[in-house]
């Protein structure tokens, strides 16, 4: 019966307390290697971003966002006290242009600038004055390695992305060569991460803050570290007094080797058919790009196996990548009792019928899949809190992303994950939902960094 098959599922996705603190544990480790040495799987990018804001930073920005479902441009207003204005258009990336040639990338979102800008600064209101040049901070959310905040070398397309001749190259020139073929009176002023940028616009409204996650398509996280504890940024003469922003790129975390993380083989199969097979070994197991994934390779297995819509059509359930995680999102939050939408979504999506059986068996194996990514999450929270020594004190987490925003119950798992490895204390950790990182964080990273230029640094 259906309830066997569920069984076993729920003995290979889930994870028990102790195995959790296992991984805690390695994770640790490995956030320390990170620091201690360059060119690590998990690398630690020191971003050259300098403490918290102060809640004072002022004055217009434009912001570009490269890396989550939207390509998005946002004209940003920071008016001081933690209070800011957003002006933003999305766009659409096709797939052609994520594997087509990285220039033509970044051609594209220059013109998507220049489209922003003539529209919403051209005549009238919002005018630019003549001779302004507007600040920009570039959100480009994959792995970069800085030696400046306007600098960023690419180490490996993530999420699927694939674009010629970008990695090992600096996407910052990349993309200022981009704006030059426009002659916009605009400055590329940071290339920042998605997490960089969420973990400062969060503090900015909210000082607790000391964390800050992406769960998304990808799966990341950035905290503020004391410059004195990156021993592998010793020769570069910053005051170990300081502190800076470290971009984990956790994602990677695992990656290769495989020796910790608990994998099916439903993960070694979205693994090696993806564009890296061996990288982002811990993101394959939570991101948004991938969970829609992984429920669709057990219910093919079990259609090979005769269990599921025998002498029914299922070649649309075939195709790789056609179920979304936000489906997963909808069966999970069906409050109906014969789960209609359960039914709404294979009829309609995929021309199958299912039996009341079925589609319990479906959100069940959608509730294991889903848990398992925030237990994991969980996991690397507490890494991090560990290594900085936040449970006693707690801290907050700043956390967006289309998981984090949109999946039932995702936040609340991720909690009951933190008091599974700290018990009682890990309530002092919570996640909150952050404010936009692409557009707020990177205006006002924008703006600090204007702020030090000012001040000599
Ligand atoms: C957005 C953030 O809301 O979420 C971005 O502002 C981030 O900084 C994005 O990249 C990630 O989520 P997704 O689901 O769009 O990949
Ligand atoms: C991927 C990227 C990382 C980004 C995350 C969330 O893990 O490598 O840079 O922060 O996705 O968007």
């Amino acid at each position: 019966t259906m309830a066997d098959h569920l069984r076993k599922y729920e003995s290979l996705f889930t994870l028990t307390p102790q195995r959790m603190r296992m991984i805690v544990e390695a994770f640790t480790e490995t956030l320390e290697l990170g620091l201690n040495k360059p060119n690590q799987i998990v690398p630690m990018i020191p971003t050259f971003v300098f403490g918290w804001p102060t809640g004072e930073e002022k004055g217009d920005f434009l912001a570009l966002d490269l890396g989550g479902t939207n390509l998005r441009v946002c004209l940003v207003t920071l008016q001081g006290e933690g209070k800011f204005e957003i002006t933003q258009t999305k766009y659409r990336l096709t797939e052609d242009q994520k594997q087509d040639d990285g220039q033509k990338l970044f051609d594209f979102c220059a013109e998507c600038l220049n489209t922003f800008v003539e529209t919403n600064m051209g005549e009238g209101e919002g005018q630019l004055k003549p001779g302004q040049c507007l600040p920009l901070g570039f959100t480009f959310s994959y792995p970069c390695s800085q030696e400046r905040i306007d600098h960023g070398e690419l180490i490996r397309w993530t999420k699927g992305f694939g674009a010629g001749n970008t990695e090992g190259r600096d996407v910052a020139a990349m993309f200022k060569k981009s704006l030059e073929k426009f002659q916009l009176p605009i400055q590329l002023t940071a290339l920042i991460n998605d997490t960089t940028g969420t973990l400062i616009a969060s503090h900015y409204v909210n000082p607790r803050t000391k964390i800050a996650v992406i769960f998304g398509t990808g799966c990341n996280a950035a905290y503020m570290e004391h410059v004195k504890d990156v021993p592998k940024i010793e020769n570069l003469g910053i005051d170990p007094a300081a502190e800076m922003a470290i971009n984990c790129e956790w994602g990677a975390f695992d990656s290769f080797e495989h020796e910790h993380l608990p994998r099916t083989k439903y993960d070694t199969i979205v693994d090696d058919t993806s564009n890296k097979p061996g990288e982002q070994a811990f993101e394959k197991l939570i991101s948004g790009r991938y969970l829609g994934e992984i429920l669709r390779l057990v219910l093919c297995e079990l259609i090979d196996e005769g269990v599921l819509f025998l002498g029914q059509n299922t070649y649309k359930l075939e195709r790789p990548y056609i179920f979304d995680t936000a489906f997963l999102s909808l069966m999970e939050s069906d409050p109906t009792d014969e789960l209609l939408m359960v039914i709404g979504i294979f009829t309609h999506f995929f021309a199958l019928e299912t039996t009341l059986a079925e589609r319990q068996f479906f959100r069940a194996l959608a509730k294991l899949i889903g848990r398992r990514a925030a237990r994991l999450s969980a996991c690397g929270i507490a890494a991090i809190v560990s290594k900085m020594g936040y449970l006693e004190e707690g801290c907050s987490v700043g956390a967006d992303g289309s998981l984090y925003n949109k999946y039932p119950g995702f936040a609340d798992r991720v909690h009951e994950g933190l008091q599974d490895i700290f018990g009682d204390k890990g309530r002092n950790i919570i996640t909150h939902h952050a404010e936009d990182g692409s557009g707020v964080g990177s205006a006002i990273i924008a703006a600090m960094t204007k702020n030090r230029k000012d001040a000599g640094l």
